[in-house]
């Protein structure tokens, strides 16, 4: 029995191996490549409210959570700039969380702050959805980034994921490497330049740093044959120093050196990491990942409701 009503979605680490595999599965109720017809959905959540607390840019995360709440037939409530709430005539987090929770029935945040999300929980009584918390973790992403591997690949476990950017301040990584960890065979390879290898809470022997030049990416890659390449922007907002350093793009030149069964995957946005050219491989699987966003959302607002079944 695997009970989520009530229950604050904080971190991908709180989450068991059983319960993610169990929220993926909950997922294809609402991916219609499994399940057909999405119009009975409407009745899951009628009649709820989700707050979406926005404090830090965010397209797909926001977007697709709204989407997410309406078509279980949710209502939306929120906001994605705080200075036009009165957190601008100085009232404190707390309190703004405290009026929120009194509106809706789930709450969904985003904030720069690492531990804000849990800040949340603790102040409402209604479940938190932490929607990235810094540079710390983003669980959702992090479940549909398994979901779309497994799609892929029918399996969460024996891969080589090279993660490719900056594991010191990318949560997407941070997620990934916390989740993927739990299943079995899986190593990591974190390709970065030097001084922003993966914090040491994000790590065990499964996981070795590759420093390197960026310019070299191409050719890192090669060498090492990663099943999935996880790409990421290069999180400027949590950096300091030379950021330069850190720039690198997969091009149609990359994929040459990939085994033929690899992806690409990216949480995007993108900036420069991934050039155009490459949407068109069937390894580009980063605009798909961003749809099934959808669909993992839907189960978690479900779930953390008590909508759906909690066998
Ligand atoms: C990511 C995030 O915010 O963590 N975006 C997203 O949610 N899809 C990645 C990023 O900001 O680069």
């Amino acid at each position: 029995m695997k009970n989520f009503k009530g229950r604050d979605i904080i971190d991908i680490k709180d989450l068991s191996k059983e319960e993610i595999l169990y929220i993926l599965q909950k997922a294809r109720k609402f991916d219609p490549e499994f399940t057909k017809s999405d119009r009975s959905n409407y009745e899951i959540a009628q009649g709820k409210i989700a707050a979406l607390l926005f404090f830090e840019p965010s397209t797909r995360t926001q977007q697709s959570f709204s989407s997410a709440a309406q078509k279980i037939g949710m209502g939306l409530i929120g906001f994605n700039d705080p200075e036009l709430t009165s957190i601008h005539k100085g009232e404190s987090f707390a309190d703004t969380i405290r009026i929120m929770m009194a509106y809706a029935d789930v709450m969904i945040i985003r904030h720069p702050e690492a531990g804000s999300a849990q800040k949340a929980a603790d102040v409402a009584d209604i479940p938190v959805i932490n929607a990235g918390d810094g540079s710390n973790s983003h669980p959702s992403q992090t479940l549909l980034d398994l979901y779309t591997i497994l799609k892929v690949f029918k399996k969460l476990d024996n891969f080589k994921i090279a993660f490719v950017g900056d594991p010191l301040h990318y949560r997407t990584f941070h997620g990934q490497f916390s989740a993927l960890s739990k299943f079995s065979g899986n190593k990591f390879y974190g390709i970065s330049p030097k001084g922003l290898e993966m914090p040491e809470e994000f790590r065990d022997s499964s996981y070795q740093d590759v420093v390197i030049d960026m310019k070299d990416v191409d050719k890192t890659l090669a060498d090492l044959k990663p099943d999935i390449v996880s790409a990421g922007r290069i999180p400027k907002e949590y950096m300091t120093g030379d950021i330069g350093k850190c720039n690198y793009q997969i091009t149609n030149k990359t994929l040459e050196g990939l085994p033929e069964h690899s992806i690409i995957m990216h949480p995007l946005p993108r900036v420069d990491e991934i050039n155009p050219e490459v949407d068109a491989s069937p390894k580009a699987i980063y605009f798909k990942q961003a749809r099934n966003g959808l669909y993992v959302r839907e189960a978690l607002l479900a779930l953390v409701l008590g909508r759906i079944n909690n066998k």
